[in-house]
């Protein structure tokens, strides 16, 4: 079987958020289970500069608007995983986020740089004229709305080509352009459609995607329900609705390697589910590093993410006082929307002892504050999967989150009954607001006072196989019965 997955990130090449992170660790897990993957993505800088083994694939032709682009084959630095890397130093190579200038605002020619991506993605899947001619695969796995127009590529090509799957990471984000951009990037005019790639007068990468590909993922069940609802479908319910039973709900695995407590270069001490003393040392070096007061039995409640309305923290603003006030520690590491920012900042300047916020992205000190907070706090108001809950589960940080999405599917909420069972692992609010935030992170610091039932939560969360196995297995299962139906 082989897997052309194209994605606009991928750890360790270039990371802004979880979409990294499968991307890294997936096509390693199939592979593991004997695929043949290579990974597609664009060649910014530091893709170029940290592939390995890296050299000029081909050069292909008759891009619209761009003329050619070159490919470039190297392989994942740790995984080994074939890479090509489209080398195309005007749209890829600047200073900014792979989406975003130095000064945060969208690049005003993505859907020229990922329409590039998703019409490279189409060529090199197609089974006659393919530029390539020596690797052709039978499935082309797309993801999000970046590579969301490659179905719609190879639905008009009329030639024999791979089967499409797309996952969707975040229905959020639909790629939405004015519609001129559908001749400027060569898409056939009959594409701009209700049934096609338009929605509400623009033209949506997402919504191509989801109309054109063969099969339909997301990052997990809960999430593959909702949204088809109106509350969590941004509009795009009826669609998704429509092909409800092609949507495959499967969760995220994490990268077992590079999250471990027992190995992690970035932490002052080791720690496993049989020895959690370490993990008393981390929050010690973690509270004097962060110039928090360096007291043991404060409570440290940590943050790891992007300060967006999706992921809540304006709830955890909201009910901040009356827990420092209760002797709690904040460390958060983030960025964002403004005012939250500013807000979060405010409270540091107030409780310099108690309060450590880092604004900004800083991969070590996302582990350390995994690895040494006491609680992770993550309420999102809808999360497709969510990373950051597996690596407190991971890490001995039991996560207090919202029921949705993600969250959902990998935190069991600790109360007596699923204690009983051994299946506690976090706390799970019982509805989406700051109040309830608060009265969760009170159940939660009743039982880190005692000592016996905190560790109990803590091991069953440490005990939790959250790797990649099982879910690859589901993506190939997909993958076999496309490719098993006849054109
Ligand atoms: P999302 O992709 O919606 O932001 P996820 O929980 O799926 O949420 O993944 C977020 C990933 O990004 C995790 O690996 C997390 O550790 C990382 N991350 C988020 N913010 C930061 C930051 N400021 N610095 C370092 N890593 C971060
Ligand atoms: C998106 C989602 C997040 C998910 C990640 C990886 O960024 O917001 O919930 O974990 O993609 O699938």
């Amino acid at each position: 079987m082989r897997i052309l997955f194209v994605t606009s990130e991928a750890y360790p090449l270039i990371k802004t958020g979880g979409l990294a992170d499968v991307s890294g660790s997936l096509p390693a897990a199939l592979q593991h289970l004997g695929a043949d993957v290579r990974i597609l993505i664009p060649g910014y800088q530091s893709v170029l500069d940290k592939l390995k083994n890296s050299h000029l694939l081909t050069t292909i032709h008759g891009l619209p608007m761009v003329g050619s682009v070159e490919l470039i084959l190297g392989e994942m630095p740790d995984t080994g995983v074939p890479v090509m890397a489209i080398s195309c130093p005007s749209l890829y190579q600047r200073a900014g986020s792979p989406y975003l200038d130095t000064s945060g605002r969208e690049w005003e020619d993505n859907p020229l740089r990922f329409g590039t991506l998703s019409q490279v993605a189409a060529w090199l899947s197609l089974h006659e004229d393919n530029p390539l001619g020596s690797w052709i695969p039978d499935i082309v796995h797309c993801n999000d709305w970046q590579s969301g127009l490659t179905p719609v590529h190879l639905y008009y090509s009329n030639k024999k080509c791979a089967k499409s799957v797309l996952s969707i990471h975040n229905l959020l984000f639909l790629g939405c352009y004015s519609a001129d951009w559908v001749k400027r990037l060569g898409l056939p005019t009959e594409s701009y459609h209700m049934n096609g790639l338009e929605y509400y007068g623009q033209m949506s990468f997402l919504k191509a995607g989801i109309y054109y590909a063969d099969s339909i993922t997301t990052v997990s069940p809960t999430y593959a329900h909702e949204i088809q609802t109106a509350e969590y479908g941004f509009g795009m319910q009826g669609l998704l609705a429509a092909r409800g039973h092609e949507i495959h709900g499967i969760l995220n695995g994490i990268e077992m390697n590079e999250w471990n407590p027992a190995t992690d270069p970035h932490l002052a001490n080791a720690y496993d589910v049989t020895n959690l003393e370490g993990k008393k040392q981390v929050k010690h070096a973690l509270q004097t590093q962060l110039g928090l007061a360096p007291n043991s039995d404060s409570p440290l409640l940590g943050v790891v993410s992007r300060l967006t309305h999706q992921k809540g923290l304006d709830m955890f603003l909201a009910v901040a006082e009356p827990l420092l006030h209760q002797g709690c520690q904040i460390a958060l590491l983030g960025g964002g929307e403004a005012e939250l920012e500013a807000g979060f900042k405010q409270l540091a300047q107030r409780y310099p002892q108690q309060v450590s916020v880092t604004i900004g992205y800083n991969e070590p000190l996302s582990h350390q504050i995994m690895a040494g907070a006491d609680i992770f706090i993550m309420p999102s108001r809808f999360e497709p999967c969510g990373l950051n809950q597996m690596y407190g589960l991971r890490y001995g940080t039991p996560p207090i989150v919202t029921r949705t999405g993600g969250l959902a599917d990998s935190v069991q909420d600790s109360n007596p009954i699923t204690l009983q069972e051994g299946t506690a692992t976090g706390f799970v609010m019982v509805a989406p607001d700051a109040q309830h935030l608060l009265t969760s992170i009170h159940r939660a610091l009743a039982y880190f006072r005692e000592p016996r039932i905190w560790q109990k939560i803590q091991r069953n969360g440490m005990s939790r196989d959250l790797g990649w196995d099982r879910s690859a297995k589901a993506y190939l299962e997909i993958y076999s019965s496309l490719t098993s139906i006849a054109d």
